[in-house]
């Protein structure tokens, strides 16, 4: 089939690639100078593990073209998808700019029936929206049917997760269009949902927003657990062995980040209040994680009596292991309060530095995870890097001022750590 992907972020790019090894001839489109020169030369813009073996596979082969003209990808295929980004605004809707701007220019090429399909993550109502200045530049209903194809990859694992999905949701209101749409995704097993646009739309807003709230759930019983004594690994597999409520995303922390779930919950929360909806509990979901990563800095805060003048080994910089994504990372939150309160971070991780180098260059960066806890005074894991899981207690112990940890993501052993002599702490647990 001839597709073409307007927007090479995550979700246009993954997509893009993962159609054209699958036998399909892909325009990937986007307007950054910088991005296409990458992209041509078989150098994806972000990391992802085997991204770059796909793309350079399809380059070569000839089924993936990289373009900045919306106007040909569009004349040239017959499924267009719009994967430009949809960041939060200032009232937390999403910014709708982009899609809108990208609608135009692809109403305006269209000239032939042309499936337009939305996997942007948008407010309910945005296909309407679309369809709407579609019909306005004047294509005729004949000509155009817009669908909604949310995406449901995870960094780090959007390959696996776009080849391999529990599900792929079509929303679409003519059964041509959803023929076409079936057709391109049945490589790929999962379950096929076909449903109107509007619920399309709301599945992927109510999607993020539940496993957010998974987390916030087991985020708040770890709160529970610190005061009462239990251990919230314990009550989590406890929970999670029921298989109504299963045992994914309810691993406790410092709290969720990334670009999804905080775009997501908050675009949840404010498209409920535009339609007169007050979603208290999505409202508490939200708070519970801003103040998860306070309240376990305040807990370092009180063992080490202040943050003044003390220094911190902090690893981990991703907000999420596999990914070199810091938007939203907790250990941004991390680093801006302990120099709030006069303390000093060593920071270390493979491979997100650099991107935290750009919005904190003043705090010191190591070349190695043990180099992080060089003179530190405590040191604070706070993304579970699989290179982490066997780095030795007792180097970290010889390098440090005094041997304390805070393990935000409790992925440590503790008696590893404890008969090397250290002082461990995690959370949800004394
Ligand atoms: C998420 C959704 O999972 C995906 O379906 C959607 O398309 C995009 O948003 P992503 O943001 O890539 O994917 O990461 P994910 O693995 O879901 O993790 C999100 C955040 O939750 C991370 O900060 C992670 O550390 C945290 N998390 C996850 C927990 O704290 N505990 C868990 O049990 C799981």
């Amino acid at each position: 089939m001839k597709v073409a992907v307007i927007g090479t972020g995550y979700v246009g790019l993954v997509s893009g690639v993962v159609f054209a090894d699958l036998g399909n001839e892909v325009i990937c489109v986007d307007r950054d100078p910088e991005k296409l020169a990458k992209l041509r030369a078989g150098i994806p813009p972000i990391y992802e593990p085997g991204l770059e073996e796909v793309l350079k596979r399809v380059l070569a082969n000839g089924n993936l073209v990289i373009s900045d003209s919306v106007r040909e990808a569009t004349k040239s295929s017959e499924i267009v998808f719009i994967a430009v980004g949809t960041p939060a605004a200032h009232d937390g809707t999403p910014d709708l700019t982009a899609v809108t701007a990208v609608a135009h220019e692809i109403a305006a090429a269209i000239d032939k029936p042309t499936i337009v399909v939305n996997k942007s993550t948008v407010p309910v109502g945005t296909g309407e929206m679309v369809e709407q200045i579609i019909r306005t530049v004047g294509v005729p209903d004949a000509n155009f049917s817009v669908v909604s194809n949310p995406e449901f990859l995870r960094e780090g694992s959007a390959l696996k997760d776009t080849l391999h999905p529990d599900r792929v949701v079509i929303g679409v209101s003519d059964s041509a269009a959803a023929d076409k749409m079936v057709e391109l995704h049945k490589p790929l097993g999962g379950e096929v949902i076909v449903t109107d646009v509007k619920s399309a739309e709301l599945i992927k807003y109510a999607s993020n927003s539940f496993l957010a709230m998974k987390i916030s759930f087991v985020n708040a019983l770890s709160r529970i657990c610190e005061m009462s004594g239990a251990n919230v690994g314990d009550v989590a597999r406890g929970l999670g062995t029921d298989h109504r409520i299963g045992k994914q995303f309810l691993q406790a922390g410092i709290g969720w980040g990334g670009s999804c779930f905080p775009k997501d919950v908050q675009g949840m929360i404010a498209i409920s209040e535009l339609l007169g909806y007050d979603f208290q509990l999505m409202k508490a979901v939200w708070d519970i994680n801003r103040q998860q990563t306070l309240h376990f800095l305040r807990r370092v805060e009180q063992r080490l009596g202040s943050l003044a003048g003390k220094r911190v080994g902090l690893l981990g910089l991703a907000f999420k292991p596999n990914t070199d994504d810091i938007r939203d990372a907790k250990s941004v939150v991390i680093i801006e309060e302990i120099a709030r309160k006069g303390g000093k971070v060593r920071a270390y991780d493979p491979i997100a530095m650099d991107n935290v180098k750009r919005i904190h260059p003043n705090i010191e960066y190591a070349d190695t995870a043990y180099a992080a806890a060089d003179d530190a005074d405590v040191l604070i894991l706070a993304t579970e890097w699989e290179e982490f899981r066997d780095l030795d207690p007792a180097q970290f112990k010889a390098r440090m001022r005094q041997p304390i940890v805070f393990d935000g993501r409790r992925f440590w052993d503790r008696q590893c750590f404890v008969a090397a002599g250290f002082d461990y702490h995690t959370v949800g647990a004394i």
